[in-house]
């Protein structure tokens, strides 16, 4: 799908106030959509993402031999296909989505048939190396260009392994698992930081054994998914626009409903109360083993202090960390982000493209192989924004642009669909101008 691209110009803001409820969380929604597709029966799904990568997974799952139906903008039937993918004679297109990518691989590397998986120039560039490895150890014969898509899988049975990934990645992790899944054996991946574990959690939904230490994750397969009904959480990782927004005016109130809560998600949280925002969480319920509730904010009168993201906290935010960039300048002490190198391998390289995009704004910053400095109390401009077509970039930017002086264009918003197509709107309705 080719959008247009488009520019948008964001003003600055006097507060935030107000209620949302979100598109439902992109990684839940990639894995309810490949385990409804690969199990027996009709499962139906509510609040289901709207951004394009989700439409990615869905569009390679019917292409798969599921039976896929939307059923208005954010409800979805898929009828799986019991275990067993129907070959397919054409690439399979995941646009702009390594979930999608990495994810299939291990779905597809134990069926039957050869498989090609593509996509956009921006996932073309993303390292593939790391589910090819874990996956040849299982035997699997799998294909790449100079570690890079596409990717050719030729379908073979596979060996149950025990591995220990090389860099946190629940997508890596989900690849294992699901190609363990269809293996006979019991397959172990473990990791030194304990990544999104929406896999496990959708794994037991589905009806499938699965068991857990404090850093290893285990499936004995094969075993069989049976169909299930699920209502997906709001989204954390767009939340976290607003949550940063919110936080930097110092009249704010947002309230945010139905939000995805998972401990491995839901670190921002904590690194925002650090920075002296306060925030209550409200009405928790567990959904599927998904801990869903509501969330209000409010800033600090005194303004936001100052934190450092580094170790595993770097990997548990990395989705978060241009935002939370873009707010620093805004901060009264700064934030310090180390270890964050895995961002220079998502869909842009986040760290050149904050650093570039704070600087164009007026703001002094450092660059870091594996993070950025940005020093506090600082006072920015608007400017034109480059988003690398990156939705993050885009969607960050808008948020700096809030309490920017003057106007901000941001090239490229419509990238902003990939994980969030309401961004804009809601943004408009909550940022008092
Ligand atoms: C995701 C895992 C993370 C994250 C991505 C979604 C997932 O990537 O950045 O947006 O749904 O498993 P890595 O596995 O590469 O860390």
């Amino acid at each position: 799908m080719h959008t247009a691209v488009q520019e948008r110009i964001i003003r600055p803001a006097r507060n935030i106030l107000g209620s949302l409820r979100l598109p439902g969380d992109k990684s839940i929604s990639h894995r309810y959509a490949m385990l409804g597709a690969f199990a027996a029966g009709t499962s139906r799904f509510t609040n289901f993402s709207t951004g394009a990568d989700c439409a990615s997974t869905l569009t390679c799952m019917r292409a798969l031999g599921a039976k896929v139906n939307r059923l208005g903008t954010d409800a979805v039937e898929i009828t799986g296909v019991a275990g067993r993918a129907t070959p397919v004679d054409h690439p399979l297109d995941c646009g702009n989505s390594g979930s999608t990518m990495r994810m299939i691989s291990g779905l597809l590397a134990p069926q039957q048939g050869r498989f090609t998986l593509i996509g956009d120039s921006s996932l073309s560039r993303r390292p593939m190396e790391r589910i090819r490895k874990p996956l040849e150890a299982m035997s699997a014969r799998i294909t790449l260009t100079d570690g890079h898509a596409p990717v050719i899988i030729e379908g073979t049975r596979l060996e149950a392994i025990d591995y220990t990934t090389p860099v946190p990645s629940a997508q890596v992790k989900t690849c294992i698992l699901l190609a363990g899944l269809q293996t006979s054996g019991t397959t172990t991946v473990r990791e030194s930081v304990r990544t999104r574990d929406h896999s496990e959690l959708a794994l037991r939904a589905f009806g499938a054994t699965v068991t857990r230490t404090l850093d290893s994750v285990s499936v004995a397969g094969p075993q069989p998914l049976h169909a299930i009904e699920a209502a997906v959480p709001g989204d954390i990782s767009s939340a976290a626009f607003f949550l940063c927004a919110a936080a930097l005016f110092p009249r704010s109130g947002l309230v945010i409903e139905s939000l995805g809560l998972n401990p491995t998600r839901a670190t921002l949280l904590d690194v925002l109360t650090a920075l002296g925002a306060h925030i209550a969480v409200l009405n928790l319920e567990e959904k599927h083993a998904e801990l869903v509730g509501t969330v209000q904010i409010t800033a600090p009168a005194e303004g936001l202090g100052s934190t450092e993201v580094s170790g595993a906290l770097a990997a548990q935010l990395i989705d978060e960390l241009p935002v939370l960039a873009s707010i620093a300048p805004f901060t009264r002490g700064g934030i310090r982000i180390r270890d964050a190198r895995e961002l220079r391998v998502k869909e842009s390289d986040r760290i050149a493209l904050v650093a570039k995009n704070l600087r164009a704004m007026g703001a002094e910053v450092i660059e870091f192989e594996d993070g950025l400095d940005v020093p506090g109390g600082q006072t920015l401009h608007g400017a034109p924004i480059d988003s690398g077509g990156d939705h993050r970039i885009a969607m960050a930017f808008s948020v700096a642009a809030l309490k920017a002086k003057g106007e901000t264009l941001i090239q490229g918003a419509e990238s902003a669909a990939i994980s969030f197509p309401e961004f804009f709107d809601l943004l408009d309705l909550v940022a008092e101008r």
